[in-house]
């Protein structure tokens, strides 16, 4: 059933968090034009409706070999500003306070784009985006899984002059046969260094791959998670140490995750105490920024207006924010929650 008006209302006036973001996955096919044109590449489409129409994907895979192809418009550090900028536009006017940004330097540095390129130009960005938009945002640098770990150690290494500008890492791209054990010592490292740790795990790999992320990883939140169903104890441990998912439902649709909206576990995963989150993932690739995703699994799975809540106030305390701004975002959606 659509929904309804108080509903939809409801989704606008949220103040959200969004915690599952990756910026090369913001990239819509019309900005693709314009750089392409303005660094003299060939694209191997005719128009942007030709790019849209490719956007047929049947598993992770398939749309992964698309995202990393797109990359390659992206060049200077103005490049990598306006991506973020025009992703914190359509951000604010869904109204997010606060966003955590994934990004994936590996996809760069192997196309000869230095990672400092990749790092100054989103923190241009980001820095405007508070002054414009009053939106917080932190960085959070990916390892590409299906890569070697010495690949991930290198990134680090070269991160190391701009730990100040990253909150965290994550683990990204192919996860099936790329296991959390993988990263275990890179991971170690990087911790050490004082940065947060989360990880995509259950999104195609099995449930045994969040377990690891937790305790081999040593994750704060697991990105995607869907598949901990499959593990009723993974499921009770999840509520036990409340530990956040961070769940993108266009993008599991998109991806062939699950058939049909309708299928999904979120809602159950939600009433078993399970703190999901509603994330975009990639929205230029999946048809939908978080207010979308927020409204579309409301229809689906006919989410309230206090469930809805919910899923805002689980994206603000999972957040990497710090207390007191915790605090006070909680406060700001419970007040317009008590008026839907
Ligand atoms: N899963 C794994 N890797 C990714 C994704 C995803 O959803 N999006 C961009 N890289
Ligand atoms: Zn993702």
């Amino acid at each position: 059933m659509p929904i309804d008006a108080a509903r939809e209302r409801l989704i606008q006036r949220l103040p959200k968090v969004e915690l599952h973001l990756h910026i090369e996955g913001t990239l819509e096919p019309e900005m693709m034009f314009s750089l392409a044109a303005k660094h003299g590449i060939k694209l191997p489409y005719a128009s942007v409706e030709a790019v849209r129409a490719a956007y047929a994907f049947h598993d992770l895979q398939s749309f992964l070999d698309l995202y990393y192809a797109g990359c390659d418009v992206l060049r200077d550090r103005r490049d990598f500003y306006a991506l973020a900028m025009a992703y914190f536009t359509r951000a604010h006017a869904d109204n997010v306070v606060h966003a955590e940004l994934f990004f994936d330097p590996q996809t760069h540095t192997v196309r000869g784009v230095p990672i400092d390129t990749v790092i100054l130009g989103l923190r241009d960005a980001m820095d405007d985006a508070h002054r414009r938009y009053g939106i917080t945002s932190d960085l959070i640098l990916c390892f590409l899984r299906h890569l070697p770990e010495a690949d991930a150690f290198a990134t680090l290494d070269a991160a190391l002059p701009y730990l100040q500008e990253l909150a965290g890492v994550g683990l990204d791209s192919g996860e099936r046969g790329n296991p959390p054990a993988k990263f275990q010592r890179v991971y170690a490292k990087a911790r050490s260094l004082g940065l947060r740790a989360v990880a995509h795990a259950g999104e195609e790999g099995p449930a045994a791959y969040i377990t690891d992320a937790l305790d081999l990883l040593h994750v704060e939140r697991i990105d995607h998670g869907v598949r901990c169903d499959e593990d009723p104890a993974l499921v009770a441990r999840l509520v036990r140490e409340q530990i956040p998912l961070t769940v993108c439902p266009l993008s599991n649709l998109k991806l062939c995750v699950v058939k049909d909206l309708r299928e999904h576990n979120f809602a159950t995963l939600l009433r078993r105490g399970v703190v999901v989150t509603i994330n975009s993932d990639d929205p230029a690739y999946f048809g939908g920024y978080v207010g979308e995703n927020y409204r579309a699994t409301a229809e689906a799975l006919d989410l309230t207006a206090a469930e809805l809540v919910t899923c805002a106030e689980n994206a603000a305390r999972a957040s990497f924010l710090p207390a007191q701004a915790k605090t006070a975002l909680l406060s700001k959606i419970r007040a317009v929650g008590a008026h839907a």
